[in-house]
């Protein structure tokens, strides 16, 4: 199993369904006055954005490296696919990366993904994303939490050390013989500069918001124009 994996595993028991919401009605506000018909959702997750979109009328597709959240998007019927945005094919109107998920990316890795986005917008078309800001690693992200039910223990330690936030993920998962399987592994988030997306060969950095989603200006919302 993948790092990515075991979060798609957990991801239920982070206690984050309400702050995802808020994020959704953000991204769906900004693409509201927008021509939108057909969305990439790069870092899909579990696809819930995308049934939003689809249910305005919009033609949606989703990608993440998780092949346990592609499953879950396919089981509700949406188009997925486990793939790197390298690899996509085709071209959109809009493409978002919501919740984090420029954040799980090294700055290198984020150069390369950002011109593999450039490639996949149409003319005019928009890319939206989020970013934590240092105060969202170093006051929001940074922590212990455990969460127990019937079937499932997990506990994530978090440390941001050096523009870095290492998340360390323990879970344990109830067998049917009432023994436990056990999954351990580590996510590596990374803070980025604004400057960085300032100066992209591909798209223009156009709006930048710095919002509360958890606390005080813990996150930024970037919105680009393809060049
Ligand atoms: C915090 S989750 C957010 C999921 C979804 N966007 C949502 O709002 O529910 C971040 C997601 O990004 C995915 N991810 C991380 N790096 C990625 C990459 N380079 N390309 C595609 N997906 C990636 C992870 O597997 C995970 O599903």
């Amino acid at each position: 199993m993948t790092n990515l994996d075991l979060y798609a595993k957990a991801e239920h028991l982070l206690g984050i369904e309400e702050a995802t919401e808020a994020l959704y009605d953000l991204y769906r506000s900004e693409l509201d006055d927008k021509d939108v018909k057909t969305l990439l959702d790069v870092g899909c997750g579990r696809g819930g954005f995308m049934q939003r979109m689809i249910s305005d009328g919009i033609k949606c597709k989703g990608i993440d490296l998780s092949s346990d959240m592609v499953n879950a998007c396919k089981s509700q019927g949406l188009d997925a696919q486990c793939i790197d945005i390298a690899d996509a094919t085709g071209s959109y109107d809009a493409i978002v990366s919501i919740f984090d998920v420029l954040n799980f990316m090294d700055k290198d890795a984020l150069l390369s993904f950002l011109e593999s986005i450039s490639k996949r917008l149409n003319d005019d078309g928009v890319f939206i994303a989020d970013i934590n800001t240092l105060y969202g690693f170093s006051d929001v992200a940074e922590g212990t939490m455990s969460k127990d039910t019937e079937d499932e223990f997990l506990c994530v330690e978090a440390e941001f050390l050096n523009n870095e936030l290492h998340t360390f993920f323990t879970l344990f998962v109830k067998n049917e013989d009432e023994s436990f399987t056990k999954y351990h592994d580590k996510i590596v988030q990374y803070f980025h500069k604004i400057q960085i997306f300032q100066k992209l060969s591909g798209l223009k950095l156009v709006e930048k918001q710095t919002f509360s989603l958890y606390d005080e200006k813990d996150k930024t919302l970037l919105i680009f124009k393809k060049k």
